[in-house]
Order: C-alpha cells, then sequence, then structure tokens
C-alpha cells in the first residue's frame, strides 16, 4: 500500500514537469530517471515515520516522500555524470547520461531538484503550517553544508573525513526523510533525526559492503567503483567481517532509537529486513 502511495505522489509530481509542449528528450530523461525506481527506501522511511506519528494530514507526508524521492533520483543522475563517479549503469540500465548525452542529464537533475520544492509547495498550499518546516528540512538535507551537495564537495577535497563524508552524502537524506515523515504529521522530528541519521550510516556502510564484494548483476550499477575512483570505502578501512559487524551494530541501533509509539514494531521490522536485503548474496550464503 505504501508503494503505491509513492508511486501514485510521484507520478503526480512528475506530470506536473511534462505536460506536452515541454521539451521531449529532458521530459523523457526526467521520468526516465525516477521511472521505475529502485528500493524507494526514504520515501517509505518518510511515510513510516508519518504513519507512527498518526499521519493526520496525509497529504502533506505524500508530498514530502515524493519530494525525497525526486531528490534522490536527482542526485543519481549527477553522481553518474563522467564529472563525478562517471558511471554508466543504474537501476540495471543505462543511466539518463549514457542514454540521454551529458547536457540533458544535468538538466534532468536540475529539473528533479526544482520540482522537489515545487511538490512540497504545491501540495501543501492548504497546510500553510507544514510548509516552511518541510520545504527547510528537506533543504538542509542536500544542500551546504552538510546535506548531499556538501557530500559530492568532500570528494573533490584533499583529506576526506569518512564519517562527516557518509554523513552529508547518504546520512542526511536518511535523517531528512524521517524528520520530514514527523514535520508532516504534525510532530516533533528531533526523536526520529537519530532513527534516520543512524539507518543513513548504515545503508551507506551497506552500500560500501556491495561495492567491495557484490557484482553489477546483484547492484544493478557497476561494483567496485570506490577503489576505482580513489573513494574511501567502510568495507575497505573495516575489512569485510569488521563492516558487516559494524553494519549489524548500526541496524541494532536505529531500531533502538525508535521511539516508543503505535508503529514502533513495524518500523523496526522495516530495518531489519532492509538490512537482509542489502547482505550481498555471497555473504548471506556464508552466514546462513
Ligand atoms: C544509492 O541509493 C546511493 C547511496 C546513497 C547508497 P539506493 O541504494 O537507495 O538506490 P536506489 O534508489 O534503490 O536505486
Ligand atoms: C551516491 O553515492 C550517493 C549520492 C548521494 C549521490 P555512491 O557513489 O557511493 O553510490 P552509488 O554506488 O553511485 O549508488
Ligand atoms: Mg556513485
Amino acid at each position: 500500500m505504501e508503494t503505491q502511495r509513492i508511486e501514485r505522489s510521484l507520478e503526480r509530481a512528475v506530470a506536473f514537469a511534462t505536460p506536452g509542449g515541454a521539451p521531449p528528450k529532458l521530459a523523457a530523461a526526467l521520468r526516465y530517471a525516477v521511472f521505475p525506481g529502485g528500493a524507494r527506501v526514504r520515501p517509505r522511511l518518510c511515510l513510516a515515520v508519518a504513519g507512527a506519528c498518526g499521519d493526520p494530514t496525509p497529504q502533506a507526508a505524500d508530498a514530502a516522500a515524493a519530494a525525497i524521492e525526486l531528490l534522490h533520483c536527482a542526485s543519481l543522475v549527477h553522481d553518474d555524470l563522467p564529472c563525478f563517479d562517471d558511471a554508466g549503469l543504474r537501476r540495471g540500465k543505462p543511466s539518463v547520461h549514457a542514454a540521454y548525452g551529458e547536457p540533458i542529464a544535468l538538466l534532468a537533475g536540475d529539473a528533479l531538484i526544482v520540482l522537489a520544492f515545487e511538490t512540497i509547495a504545491r501540495e501543501c498550499a492548504t497546510l500553510p503550517a507544514r510548509m516552511g518546516p518541510l520545504a527547510a528540512t528537506v533543504a538542509r538535507a542536500v544542500g551546504m553544508p552538510h546535506g548531499i551537495v556538501a557530500g559530492q564537495a568532500w570528494e573533490s577535497e584533499a583529506d576526506i573525513p569518512l564519517a562527516e563524508y557518509h554523513r552529508a552524502k547518504t546520512g542526511s537524506l536518511f535523517t531528512g526523510a524521517a524528520a520530514a515523515g514527523a514535520i508532516a504529521a504534525g510532530a516533533d522530528p528531533q526523536p526520529w533525526m537519530a532513527v534516520g541519521g543512524t539507518l543513513g550510516a548504515a545503508y551507506q556502510v551497506a552500500d560500501d559492503l556491495r561495492d567491495l564484494v557484490a557484482c553489477d548483476g546483484e547492484t544493478g550499477k557497476p561494483c567496485g567503483q570506490d577503489a576505482q575512483n580513489g573513494r574511501p570505502n567502510a568495507a575497505a578501512a573495516l575489512g569485510v567481517a569488521g563492516c558487516v559487524a559494524r553494519l549489524n551494530d548500526l541496524v541494532e541501533s536505529a531500531a533502538a532509537a525508535i521511539p516508543d509509539c503505535p508503529g514502533a514494531g513495524m518500523l523496526s521490522e522495516l530495518i531489519r529486513s532492509e538490512a537482509k536485503r542489502l547482505m550481498p548474496e555471497k555473504l548471506a550464503l556464508s552466514a546462513a
């Protein structure tokens, strides 16, 4: 049900940006960047937190979830560009620049970023008390000084602080997704931010593990990219066993940070099933 909610809100948002008469290649690339999606893990987290807080205004939660996924898709389009990771495969198909060329990919990312904020503004027009805090929270998750943009910028520095790099590049949008879910429901985002942040850290550790141990067929994107691009990688730093232990620790701390609420059990279930899904096949088999 949540999946349908997310796809419906994304479809509605993308439809606003791609009517007849819009530049056709850019319209097609924008849609290609969003559909079909990956795991939609950030909007699922956002809706799960909104649900745990009672979800009294689902329209606001839907807008927040869609905005967060649009920003995530934009970050992937830009991250795959030749000037960043130069990756030709994403979600099991050619990345946006491989399919549409670099200028259109750059613009598709830009358009998705703008569309995210337009979505919050439009869908929360009748909920003005939600609009400002939602826009500010989502902006903080993706911009400077500690959002995705900052995370990508660390890659241009000589010394990359691993924890801050990962927190900005990946953790911030998870923190933002959890906080936005609470704000959309009119609840205090503070206790949820620790859940999101720890989950984001776990997610990046899992992604690093997959980059080192899995293969392209399993992840739908090129593996071994971190070594190839000289990026810090938690599995390379901690060793595979150390990295698995760190992942398990982070998953348990994220579950433990969930505030006491009616949806707590469902949320910790979601967290643990995600951790299982992200374990590379080889390691899952050897652990079984
Ligand atoms: C990939 O994110 C980028 C990271 C920050 C690890 P996801 O693994 O959530 O990608 P999709 O959306 O499922 O394709
Ligand atoms: C991408 O990070 C995450 C962004 C915030 C853009 P990575 O480069 O580590 O992830 P993949 O391997 O491309 O998905
Ligand atoms: Mg990349």
